[in-house]
């Protein structure tokens, strides 16, 4: 696959590690920063991964900071981007198979490095399943295009 990753001055050890290891496993893995610990601002690296997602250059993207929370709310305001943050990896795997997950994003103060690569595994080997969760995506779509819910309605 070919990925982004990203990450705050809180994340930049495990996002090397991160990094390496999908380069080992043959991704290609683009890194949008930051690679100082001088303090930064998350949302700076969180847009940058999410637009490259949200036009097609990357087919998916990998977002650390503290929490994973502060990355991942910058990178949900792009238009298109489904980032869920994940402690483990079964919700790693379920937000690609049923939420169609674009963004993966995760603690470096949460989870340990050997945490994080099951995760990124977890992650990064499953497919969306479509079906009935992609009626479900699609209502989230729906929300993010039109600032309503038709469903909601009935
Ligand atoms: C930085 O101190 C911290 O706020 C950041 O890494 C992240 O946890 C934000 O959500």
């Amino acid at each position: 696959m070919k990925l982004a990753i990203g990450n705050d001055h809180v994340a930049v050890e495990m996002k090397q590690e991160i990094k390496k290891y999908l380069e080992e496993q043959g991704h290609e893995v683009i890194d949008v920063g930051t690679n100082s610990t001088a303090s930064f601002n998350y949302p700076v690296s969180g847009y940058k991964a999410a637009k490259l997602v949200a036009e097609g250059k990357v087919e998916g993207a990998v977002l650390i900071c503290g929490t994973g929370v502060g990355i991942s709310l910058a990178a949900n305001k792009v238009k298109g981007i489904r980032a869920c943050v994940c402690s483990e990896p079964y919700s790693a795997k379920l937000s690609k198979q049923h939420n169609n997950s674009n963004i993966i994003a995760f603690g470096a103060r949460v989870v340990g490095i050997e945490m994080a690569k099951m995760i990124v595994d977890a992650w990064v080997n499953a497919e969306f399943e479509g079906g009935r969760h992609a009626t479900r995506v699609d209502m989230i779509t729906e929300i993010e295009e039109t600032g309503a819910l038709k469903a909601a309605e009935e």
